[in-house]
């Protein structure tokens, strides 16, 4: 065959056809906006390692909202960050806990945004782990899974939409599931944090929710960087405990996982872009080192990977990106 016959760039030609050919877009109900809560009033303080993300009070977020909603944010992924922990994690269950008393007050203010909740034990345990031990050291799963449940229930009971366990520990899809279907809730989906993996792109979070483990790490229950195949043992075993969607975490390092999940999983997929992502990026264009349409780049191809969803800090900039290099008929 001739070789000018098969000319890829011929698509490339011009921003209408660039346009018609693109394979993949973003769109605002694609985006799930994590927000983190304090207790008190009048709080709205910028996180130094998370700059752009607040802690709020419920009262100073509720006058956010308007804004957010403008900015096409439909979706929000709760997290609670109480004054005391304790080392039993009480405040995790309390029907008057952060993340509960921020879910009552949303619920009243605004019926039509969907409410995520993180259910895990770190931001409330007082050793900052996300499970319980036994005097030998080895993970107390029982007594974790107790609490968890507890937990989720308490997030259910006060209106959340989707319940997002981060913990990782074994068996707490099915323990959540069934105590949500016992408990007059069946209709509450979870969206399980599956393949979460041990990785350090988790830094500026840690100091956002205060919950960097007080000793060793998190490496006997998340998962390790170095592993795929596990991934999918991980991911399989949340489809058959009834989990409704699934997550990988982190995303642009982990894309081959996120890919793994959408070929062997018929579950939506959703794709934490954690803080550690974040940070990089924005630190990069604040320094003038990365031109800042790479942000939607980074959503794209978190989205060519297979993500159905994606969970990120730059939720209120996307809809001027999809603006801009999306219906504006330019390539990012
Ligand atoms: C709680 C949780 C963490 C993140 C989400 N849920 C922290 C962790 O596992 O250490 C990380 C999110 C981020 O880095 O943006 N277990």
């Amino acid at each position: 065959m001739n070789m000018e016959r098969r000319m890829p760039a011929r698509l490339r030609g011009s921003a209408q056809l660039r346009d018609m050919v693109r394979e993949n877009r973003i769109d605002m109900s694609d985006i799930i906006c994590p927000v983190f809560f304090v207790e008190g009033k009048g709080i709205k303080e910028e996180i130094p390692s998370l700059r752009g993300q607040y802690h709020y009070s419920v009262d100073a977020f509720l006058k956010d909202l308007p804004e957010l909603k403008s900015k096409g944010i439909r979706a929000l992924l709760l997290f609670g960050v109480p004054k005391e922990k304790d080392a039993q994690a009480d405040c995790a269950k309390d029907a008057g806990g952060v993340v509960q008393s921020a879910l009552r007050a949303l619920k009243e203010a605004d019926g039509g945004m969907l409410l995520l909740t993180d259910v895990c034990l770190c931001q409330y345990k007082s050793d900052g782990h996300c499970c319980f031990f036994h005097g030998d050291g080895h993970i107390d799963r029982e007594k974790t899974l107790k609490v968890l449940v507890e937990a989720a229930l308490s997030h259910a009971q006060a209106g959340a939409d989707i319940l997002a366990p981060s913990d990782m520990m074994d068996g707490r899809v099915g323990a959540i599931r069934e105590a949500l279907d016992e408990g007059g809730y069946s209709h509450v989906p979870i969206m399980a944090y599956s393949a979460k993996y041990a990785s350090s792109f988790y830094g500026p979070f840690r100091d956002a929710a205060h919950s960097a483990p007080g000793f060793g790490d998190r490496k006997a229950y998340q998962m390790d960087p170095a592993n795929k195949r596990e991934a999918l043992v991980e991911l399989l075993l949340d489809v058959e405990e009834g989990a409704d969607f699934l997550m990988v975490k982190p995303a642009m390092p982990y894309l081959d996982i996120i890919q793994d999940a959408r070929q062997n999983t018929r579950l939506p997929v959703a794709a934490y872009q954690v803080s550690g992502e974040y940070a990089l990026l924005r630190n990069g264009f604040e320094q003038g080192i990365l031109e800042e349409k790479g942000l939607f780049e980074s959503l794209l191809c978190i989205k060519r990977s297979g993500a159905d969803l994606i969970i990120t800090y730059f939720a209120k900039d996307v809809q001027e990106w999809i603006g801009r290099y999306q219906t504006e008929g330019n390539c990012v």
